[in-house]
Protein backbone atom coordinates (compact mmCIF):
# COMPACT_ATOMS: atom_id res chain seq x y z
CA UNK A 1 0.00 0.00 0.00
CA UNK A 2 1.46 3.19 -1.06
CA UNK A 3 0.47 5.40 1.90
CA UNK A 4 2.80 3.06 4.15
CA UNK A 5 5.65 3.04 1.73
CA UNK A 6 5.69 6.76 1.95
CA UNK A 7 5.64 6.89 5.53
CA UNK A 8 8.10 4.45 6.01
CA UNK A 9 10.45 5.81 3.40
CA UNK A 10 9.97 9.48 4.73
CA UNK A 11 10.74 8.05 8.18
CA UNK A 12 13.75 6.32 7.42
CA UNK A 13 15.00 9.39 5.59
CA UNK A 14 14.30 11.48 8.59
CA UNK A 15 16.48 9.15 11.37
CA UNK A 16 19.39 9.38 8.88
CA UNK A 17 19.44 13.12 7.98
CA UNK A 18 17.25 15.19 10.61
CA UNK A 19 19.30 17.96 11.12
CA UNK A 20 20.59 18.07 14.92
CA UNK A 21 18.35 20.93 16.68
CA UNK A 22 18.01 22.14 20.11
CA UNK A 23 14.66 21.28 20.77
CA UNK A 24 14.93 17.88 18.93
CA UNK A 25 17.21 17.07 21.63
CA UNK A 26 14.35 17.88 24.25
CA UNK A 27 11.34 16.45 22.16
CA UNK A 28 13.23 13.27 21.32
CA UNK A 29 14.05 11.75 24.96
CA UNK A 30 11.22 9.34 25.19
CA UNK A 31 10.43 8.94 28.79
CA UNK A 32 6.99 9.49 28.65
CA UNK A 33 6.25 8.42 32.20
CA UNK A 34 8.15 11.58 33.64
CA UNK A 35 5.80 14.17 33.79
CA UNK A 36 8.44 16.58 33.79
CA UNK A 37 10.12 15.57 30.49
CA UNK A 38 7.11 16.05 28.30
CA UNK A 39 6.36 19.30 29.85
CA UNK A 40 9.91 20.60 29.01
CA UNK A 41 9.59 19.03 25.84
CA UNK A 42 5.62 20.78 24.83
CA UNK A 43 7.34 24.16 26.27
CA UNK A 44 10.18 23.67 23.92
CA UNK A 45 8.39 22.80 20.65
CA UNK A 46 5.92 25.84 21.16
CA UNK A 47 8.96 28.31 21.80
CA UNK A 48 10.30 26.66 18.40
CA UNK A 49 7.36 26.43 16.38
CA UNK A 50 6.96 30.18 17.37
CA UNK A 51 10.21 31.16 15.99
CA UNK A 52 10.51 29.03 13.26
CA UNK A 53 7.42 30.61 11.57
CA UNK A 54 8.85 34.00 11.64
CA UNK A 55 12.60 32.83 10.51
CA UNK A 56 15.28 30.45 9.32
CA UNK A 57 16.33 28.09 10.88
CA UNK A 58 19.59 29.11 10.99
CA UNK A 59 18.63 31.88 13.15
CA UNK A 60 16.08 30.34 15.24
CA UNK A 61 18.58 28.14 16.53
CA UNK A 62 20.57 31.00 18.45
CA UNK A 63 17.53 32.51 19.71
CA UNK A 64 16.27 29.47 21.07
CA UNK A 65 19.02 28.84 23.16
CA UNK A 66 19.52 32.22 24.27
CA UNK A 67 15.16 32.08 25.24
CA UNK A 68 15.54 28.43 27.22
CA UNK A 69 18.35 29.91 29.34
CA UNK A 70 16.29 33.34 30.12
CA UNK A 71 13.20 31.38 30.57
CA UNK A 72 13.70 28.13 31.12
CA UNK A 73 10.19 27.05 32.00
CA UNK A 74 6.75 28.00 30.93
CA UNK A 75 6.45 29.12 34.67
CA UNK A 76 9.45 31.85 34.23
CA UNK A 77 7.54 32.89 31.24
CA UNK A 78 4.26 33.38 33.07
CA UNK A 79 6.28 35.55 35.37
CA UNK A 80 7.44 37.39 32.50
CA UNK A 81 3.36 37.84 31.78
CA UNK A 82 3.34 36.07 28.50
CA UNK A 83 -0.57 35.68 27.96
CA UNK A 84 -0.61 32.47 26.53
CA UNK A 85 1.87 30.98 29.40
CA UNK A 86 -0.23 32.61 32.15
CA UNK A 87 -3.00 30.61 31.25
CA UNK A 88 -1.81 27.57 31.19
CA UNK A 89 0.11 28.76 34.55
CA UNK A 90 -3.21 29.84 35.89
CA UNK A 91 -5.27 26.50 34.93
CA UNK A 92 -3.04 24.37 37.00
CA UNK A 93 0.01 24.72 35.00
CA UNK A 94 -0.04 21.68 32.73
CA UNK A 95 0.26 22.09 29.40
CA UNK A 96 -2.75 21.09 27.11
CA UNK A 97 -2.67 17.46 25.55
CA UNK A 98 -4.68 18.08 22.19
CA UNK A 99 -5.19 19.97 19.51
CA UNK A 100 -8.87 20.93 20.61
CA UNK A 101 -7.37 22.18 24.00
CA UNK A 102 -4.56 23.87 22.64
CA UNK A 103 -6.43 25.56 20.24
CA UNK A 104 -8.02 27.26 23.32
CA UNK A 105 -4.54 28.98 24.39
CA UNK A 106 -4.31 32.64 23.45
CA UNK A 107 -1.62 33.07 20.11
CA UNK A 108 -1.87 29.05 19.43
CA UNK A 109 -3.56 28.42 15.91
CA UNK A 110 -3.94 25.22 14.11
CA UNK A 111 -0.23 24.79 13.07
CA UNK A 112 1.19 25.38 16.47
CA UNK A 113 -1.10 23.25 18.40
CA UNK A 114 -0.79 20.33 15.36
CA UNK A 115 2.85 20.76 16.52
CA UNK A 116 3.11 20.66 20.08
CA UNK A 117 -0.13 17.72 20.53
CA UNK A 118 1.77 15.60 17.86
CA UNK A 119 5.60 16.38 18.53
CA UNK A 120 5.25 16.31 22.57
CA UNK A 121 1.94 14.77 23.18
CA UNK A 122 1.87 11.65 19.96
CA UNK A 123 -1.81 12.75 19.15
CA UNK A 124 -2.19 11.48 15.44
CA UNK A 125 -2.83 14.95 13.65
CA UNK A 126 -1.11 16.57 10.82
CA UNK A 127 0.81 20.11 10.72
CA UNK A 128 0.14 21.99 7.66
CA UNK A 129 2.69 24.64 6.60
CA UNK A 130 3.82 25.71 3.37
CA UNK A 131 6.38 23.34 3.39
CA UNK A 132 3.80 20.27 3.87
CA UNK A 133 1.35 21.76 1.37
CA UNK A 134 3.99 21.77 -1.08
CA UNK A 135 5.11 18.12 -0.75
CA UNK A 136 1.78 16.65 -0.76
CA UNK A 137 0.66 18.60 -3.48
CA UNK A 138 3.84 17.56 -5.38
CA UNK A 139 3.06 13.66 -4.20
CA UNK A 140 -0.10 13.52 -5.57
CA UNK A 141 0.10 15.85 -8.34
CA UNK A 142 -2.70 18.12 -6.86
CA UNK A 143 -2.85 21.74 -7.48
CA UNK A 144 -6.94 22.11 -5.71
CA UNK A 145 -7.54 22.15 -1.74
CA UNK A 146 -7.82 19.44 0.24
CA UNK A 147 -4.06 19.22 1.75
CA UNK A 148 -5.13 19.58 5.26
CA UNK A 149 -7.09 16.27 4.70
CA UNK A 150 -4.56 14.80 2.53
CA UNK A 151 -1.76 15.41 5.10
CA UNK A 152 -4.05 14.27 7.70
CA UNK A 153 -4.23 10.92 5.83
CA UNK A 154 -0.74 10.00 5.53
CA UNK A 155 0.61 10.78 8.99
CA UNK A 156 2.26 7.71 10.53
CA UNK A 157 -0.24 6.61 13.59
CA UNK A 158 2.77 5.54 15.37
CA UNK A 159 5.15 8.53 14.84
CA UNK A 160 3.53 11.39 14.00
CA UNK A 161 5.48 13.89 15.84
CA UNK A 162 8.32 12.22 13.64
CA UNK A 163 6.60 11.97 10.43
CA UNK A 164 5.27 15.61 10.98
CA UNK A 165 8.85 17.05 11.14
CA UNK A 166 9.85 14.81 8.45
CA UNK A 167 7.74 16.38 5.61
CA UNK A 168 8.48 20.03 7.05
CA UNK A 169 12.09 18.83 6.94
CA UNK A 170 12.01 17.35 3.51
CA UNK A 171 10.00 20.22 2.02
CA UNK A 172 12.74 22.59 3.38
CA UNK A 173 15.94 20.54 2.20
CA UNK A 174 14.91 18.50 -0.16
CA UNK A 175 11.48 19.10 -2.12
CA UNK A 176 12.38 23.01 -2.12
CA UNK A 177 10.09 25.83 -4.00
CA UNK A 178 12.44 26.07 -7.12
CA UNK A 179 14.94 23.17 -8.25
CA UNK A 180 13.93 20.35 -6.00
CA UNK A 181 16.63 17.49 -5.63
CA UNK A 182 14.48 14.96 -6.72
CA UNK A 183 17.43 12.18 -7.26
CA UNK A 184 17.73 12.57 -3.51
CA UNK A 185 14.23 12.36 -2.22
CA UNK A 186 13.21 9.44 -0.54
CA UNK A 187 9.83 9.13 -1.88
CA UNK A 188 10.20 9.90 -5.49
CA UNK A 189 8.54 6.64 -6.67
CA UNK A 190 5.56 7.93 -5.20
CA UNK A 191 5.40 11.66 -6.55
CA UNK A 192 3.30 12.53 -9.30
CA UNK A 193 4.14 15.48 -9.90
CA UNK A 194 7.33 13.95 -11.03
CA UNK A 195 6.25 11.04 -12.54
CA UNK A 196 4.39 13.60 -14.88
CA UNK A 197 7.61 15.73 -15.54
CA UNK A 198 5.57 18.36 -13.18
CA UNK A 199 8.01 19.17 -10.33
CA UNK A 200 8.90 22.75 -11.46
CA UNK A 201 5.59 23.96 -12.49
CA UNK A 202 3.73 22.75 -9.65
CA UNK A 203 6.29 24.89 -7.58
CA UNK A 204 5.24 27.94 -8.91
CA UNK A 205 1.64 27.65 -8.04
CA UNK A 206 0.64 29.61 -4.94
CA UNK A 207 -2.45 28.71 -4.12
CA UNK A 208 -2.13 24.67 -4.04
N1 LIG B 1 9.71 23.90 10.27
C1 LIG B 1 8.91 24.34 11.25
N2 LIG B 1 8.89 23.48 12.28
C2 LIG B 1 9.71 22.46 11.93
C3 LIG B 1 10.10 21.27 12.55
N3 LIG B 1 9.65 20.94 13.77
N4 LIG B 1 10.92 20.45 11.89
C4 LIG B 1 11.36 20.79 10.65
N5 LIG B 1 11.04 21.90 10.02
C5 LIG B 1 10.22 22.73 10.64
Amino acid sequence: NETLEIRASLLEWYDLNQRDLPWRRISSSDEDHDKDASETRAYAVWVSEIMLQQTRVQTVVDYFNRWMLKWPTLAHLARASLEGAKMIVEEGGVFPKTVSALRKVPGIGDYTAGAIASIAFKEVVPVVDGNVVRVVARLKAISANPKEKLAGQLVDPSRSGDFNQALMELGATVCTPLNPSCSVCPVSAHCRALSRSKQHTLALVTDY
